[in-house]
């Protein structure tokens, strides 16, 4: 491929005007579908500020994942253009046959913005892919950044739910190291600097701890996993000892400090202590602890992007989007709601954790190739990502790819798939073997590369194992040995880190990056609207 990066991306920018220009254009209600997690609750926010702002009809809904049922409901609508936000892309030929068949819905239109891995091709004139893959893309975005390049076409005003692509990026786990750095890159970077110029987003560096402004310190260092520091992950009590050896209070009157109250002095000591003990017990970069924050200079009590995310998720998988989007539109009704969501979120992922621990033996089985965690009806669907995110991430598993199964509603099963870094690195692909296996167990899955899902009916859970394990076994055989990484420099990705999350897509280390990220995307929109 002789085309540049942003080449591909001004041709991507170009079928996103025609979208822009069909919503823009269109008479009647628009019927907006977007996925429930925080990326699609993002992608939901931006959508409805951009539709106000044109002065449109539309009608929104969130669903865990767009099946069949769900597109079949919608000829029954009267609505005539159907626009699909963070998914779509593994449907496109369903959304074709339910939708946009002569037949079906006369005259209707389909719209799809998300990042997810294509199935199928578009054939049908009246939908249009509005797909990173589709160009050959291989700079990071998220479902959002697409709805947010989508409304920016349709409006320069649009400019300010610049914010809400990063959180959706966020949330999407699409922050990875960049060398030393731990930041955002890409698209999403140039997205980002949109957030920064319209004095959304202030972006920092600080240390890479989970919850600066509402989490007890001694709480972040306990439960930091990546960066791990050793003695104090995972040990409460080490923790508190920790921060009291080097001199830092971790209790103010009424609470616990968080990370957002120490001074900068003590932030400095706490970075030199956790450098130290890294040091100590010779673990890789003891130094690479430290990554871009982004703070969200509106917003009061939830300022920090990662915690903002965490919030949208406990909103949409606890049922209740419509919080989340009031949340993310600046409603002040909002935020006071929130303490009270993310306990119960938490309380049921927590619980999810225990209880896949304290039966790991009997819910867990390994096959040759995958692990397989039969989790029926003791952990529910809406917490079973987390819950498999999670117990994937503390490193305790066998180097397989890991997939929960779990009871879901209608008669299905939901599954939730994770495969390591490294498996990802030798060329696995868990959206497409779960696409291919569900389809065969009757079901629909896909993903990304190192984190896919699928729903398929209860009776053909043997057939899905059995197609996932026979895919597996033709891809090769066992586990090759762990490829060297990628050398961390500051102008090479680590492309292990990218596809760890939900929502990565891969970068080639040749690509010329720094030109895409030079002008930002005034390249594309042209500059008379900054
Ligand atoms: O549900 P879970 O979080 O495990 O899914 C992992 C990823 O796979 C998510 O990004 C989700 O959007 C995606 N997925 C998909 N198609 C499906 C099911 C899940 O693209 N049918
Ligand atoms: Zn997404």
């Amino acid at each position: 491929m002789d085309e540049t990066e942003i080449a591909r991306v001004g041709r991507l920018i170009k079928r996103i005007q025609r979208a822009a220009d069909t919503l823009r254009h269109f008479p009647s209600r628009i019927r907006v579908l977007a996925h429930n997690d925080s990326d699609g609750l993002a992608s939901g926010a931006i959508i409805t500020k951009a539709l106000t702002r044109e002065g449109k009809e539309f009608q929104l809904s969130f669903h865990k994942q767009l099946t069949k049922a769900v597109l079949h409901d919608l000829t029954t609508e009267p609505n005539r253009l159907f626009l699909f936000l963070d998914f779509g892309s593994g449907m496109i030929t369903t959304i074709q046959e339910t939708l946009l068949a002569r037949d079906r819905v006369p005259s209707a239109v389909g719209i799809i913005a998300d990042h997810h891995l294509p199935q199928g091709d578009v054939y049908s004139e009246n939908l249009i892919h509005l797909s990173p893959h589709d160009f050959d893309i291989t700079e990071n975005i998220s479902g959002a950044g697409m709805t947010y390049l989508l409304a920016r076409a349709m409006n320069p005003e649009n400019r300010e739910l610049a914010e809400l692509a990063i959180i959706g990026a966020i949330g999407d786990s699409q922050m990875g190291s960049v060398g030393p750095d731990w930041t955002l890159f890409g698209l999403n970077k140039e997205i980002l600097k949109d957030a920064v110029s319209t004095g959304k987003i202030r972006q920092d560096k600080g240390l890479r701890l989970w919850g600066r402004y509402t989490r007890p310190l001694h709480r972040a260092l306990q439960y930091s996993v990546d960066p791990y520091i050793p003695e104090v992950s995972g040990n409460e009590d080490h923790a508190i000892a920790f921060l009291q050896e080097i001199g830092i209070d971790h209790r103010k009157p009424g609470g616990f400090r968080c990370l957002a109250d120490l001074s900068e002095d003590e932030q400095r000591t706490l970075a030199d202590a956790i450098i130290k003990e890294r040091v100590t017990k010779n673990i890789d970069h003891p130094d690479h602890i430290f990554g871009d924050v982004y703070d969200l200079v509106e917003r009061d009590e939830y300022r920090d992007a990662n915690e903002f995310t965490t919030l949208l998720n406990a909103c949409g998988k606890l049922g209740n989007p419509g919080l989340g989007i009031a949340l993310c539109l600046g409603d002040p009704t909002a935020p006071p709601l929130m303490k009270k969501v993310l306990a119960s979120y938490r309380k049921e992922i927590g619980e999810g954790i225990r209880c896949f621990y304290a039966n790991q033996e009997t819910l867990l089985l390994e096959r040759d190739k995958g692990l397989y965690v039969h989790a029926r009806d003791l952990i529910g669907e809406h917490i079973i990502s987390n819950v498999i995110s999670t117990v994937h991430k503390a490193g305790v598993l066998p180097e397989k790819p890991v997939f929960a199964l779990v009871h879901a509603a209608d008669g299905a099963i939901k599954v939730s798939a994770r495969a390591s870094e490294a498996l990802v690195a030798q060329g696995l692909n868990l959206g497409k073997i779960l696409a291919a296996a569900a389809a065969k167990a009757g079901g629909e899955g896909g993903g990304h590369r190192g984190a896919a899902g699928a729903l398929i009916p209860i009776a053909n859970e043997h057939m899905l194992i059995n197609s996932i394990e026979e895919i597996l076994m033709s891809l090769g055989g066992s586990p090759k040995p762990v490829p060297e990484p990628i050398a961390a420099t500051p102008d090479t990705y680590d492309r292990r880190k990218q596809d760890r999350g939900e929502g990565s897509t891969p970068r080639e280390e040749s690509r010329p990056r720094q030109k895409v990220e030079r002008k930002g995307l005034v390249r594309y929109f042209g500059a008379e609207d900054v």
